[in-house]
């Protein structure tokens, strides 16, 4: 008898199962469980035996190679993401919430290289002819040579493609729209994503042409279908954004041709996505000044300087559980920089509401961004506006030491650019010289010292100090009640 087939596939995680249930082993998820048809094992041609095995030669690793051949589509700020460019026969996942601008970013890129020269097809499988055309129409690319077509079929687009000089860009607005008739399951479903994923894959790799593959993500941020399909490409990017704020960041996920840490900004406006060539600008056009809970963090992200605010606001809390809230900053982070202001500093947040919001939509990844964050949060807490021309930067240890962070120098000129006058910043930074850019360097030794600084500047007395401890409003509260 034939083994019976897998034919229940979890549409969150891509496990198998041979019968239905209700929740998946795998990922835990309720109800993701459905039908679908096994992707068909037969071979190509039927009745046909089984190929045998070719023999192919084994290679050393030393030997002649080539560079990537790459091909800089002339959006500055895609290519810094992409690491210079698309490389020949490479594929690309681009991911994002509904609506951030995936589809106006593409076509921007496709129309770049078509104005180029080069041959660059866009493929809608959510959108009609005409609604593309009204886009291109809106953001003034109308001219631009891009070959357009609204399908859905893996099979008819390859044939298409394969026909005449192979394109340089290909983009599939969405993989999850496609279907390839090797798979007997509905569009959309993991098993159909991987096999329409797994075809194009083969031609970008045959023919060398670089193809884009748009992703849907799940409403945990996740890119919609098999986690597979991630392994399977490239590069996966991912574009960014806060729905409220203009601000779009594309960010490399995975690259296998360069380097992950880049990011790339622009800002959505009615003429389409601007590319933002000085983002720390962007991100301080709105700064509040003289209150406070705000602190600039001088970042880095990938090679590039970045100035961004880190707000905070502290408050008395009426729940039994105080809240964290945070909004573009690792939540756990923030839970160690509480307990390090709690265990060295005397600084007593429990009876206290935190929440911590990263100015313009940026998602902060970096260590060195707790110095600013801790430097808003006690500015909050003692009501302490900090001064307007001072930037931070520094990791905190559990200690509650100020621990060095990577290139100093270039966090301290881009700060001096924009017309800083302080830096905040870890004690071994300032030997690394900075000084010449015209900045007063304020090295701390620890978070309890920088608590004390800050407090001091305080307009009410709400911080003291006491034998190196800086007790905060919460402390004599909580002393008082009991
Ligand atoms: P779109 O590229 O369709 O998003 P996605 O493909 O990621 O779903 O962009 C849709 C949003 O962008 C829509 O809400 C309107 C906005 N938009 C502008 O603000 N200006 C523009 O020039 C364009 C084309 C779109
Ligand atoms: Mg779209």
């Amino acid at each position: 008898m034939a083994r019976r087939e897998l034919t229940f596939v979890c549409q969150n995680c891509g496990a198998a199962y041979g019968r239905w249930q209700g929740k998946c082993d795998a990922c835990g998820e309720w109800n993701t469980i459905t039908e679908e048809g096994a992707a068909l094992a037969r071979p190509a041609m039927p009745g046909r035996a089984p190929r045998k095995g070719r023999k192919f030669t084994l290679e050393p690793l030393t030997g002649a190679t080539h560079d990537a051949p790459r091909l800089a589509c002339g959006v500055a700020e895609f290519d810094r993401v992409t690491g210079g460019g698309f490389v020949r026969g490479s594929v690309l996942l681009l991911g994002g919430d509904p609506g951030i601008g995936k589809s106006t970013l593409l076509l921007e890129v496709a129309a770049a290289l078509a104005r180029a020269g080069h041959r660059a097809v866009y493929i809608s499988g959510e959108e009609a002819v005409a609604q593309v055309r009204l886009r291109a129409e809106r953001l003034k690319l109308q001219d631009a040579p891009i070959e357009l077509a609204a399908e859905t079929s893996v099979e008819d687009i390859i044939a298409t493609l394969s026909d005449r000089e192979t394109p340089r860009l290909l983009v599939i607005d969405s993989i999850q729209t496609m279907w390839t008739d090797a798979v007997d399951s509905a569009p959309g479903t993991v098993t159909q994503v991987r096999g329409a994923a797994q075809a194009l894959i083969r031609f970008a790799k045959r023919s060398g042409t670089a193809v884009i593959l748009v992703g849907h993500v799940t409403k945990d941020g996740q890119i919609a279908g098999p986690r597979v399909v991630e392994h399977m490409v490239d590069a996966v990017l991912s574009f960014e954004g806060e729905g409220s704020h203009q601000f779009r960041i594309l960010r490399a996920v995975k690259n296998r041709f360069g380097p992950t840490d880049e990011i790339g900004v622009f800002e959505m406006t009615g003429l389409g996505l601007q590319e933002i060539a000085n983002p720390s600008e962007l991100f301080l056009s709105e700064r509040d000044l003289g209150s406070p809970g705000t602190a600039v963090f001088a970042g880095i992200e990938g090679s590039r300087p970045l100035l961004v605010e880190i707000q905070a606001l502290v408050a008395p809390t009426s729940l039994g559980t105080p809240r964290r809230a945070v909004v573009g900053w690792d939540p756990s982070r923030l839970a160690m920089v509480l307990a390090v202001l709690e265990a060295h500093c005397g600084i007593r947040l429990s009876g206290h509401d935190v929440y911590l919001n990263v100015a313009g939509g940026l998602r902060i990844q970096e260590p060195a961004a707790d110095l600013a964050a801790a430097a808003a949060l006690v500015s909050s807490l003692a009501n302490a506006p900090l001064p307007a021309d001072a930037v931070y930067f520094g990791e905190i240890s559990l200690s509650g030491a100020v621990r060095p962070v990577a290139q100093a120098p270039a966090r301290l000129k881009e700060a001096a650019k924009l017309g800083f006058g302080r830096a905040v910043m870890p004690q071994s930074a300032a030997g690394e010289g900075g000084g010449e850019f015209g900045l007063a360097l304020l090295p701390v030794p620890s978070l309890s010292h920088l608590a004390a600084d800050i407090a001091a500047l305080g307009k009410t007395p709400a911080v003291k100090t006491a034998g190196g401890n800086t007790r905060g409003r919460a402390d004599r509260r909580a002393s008082q009640d009991d």
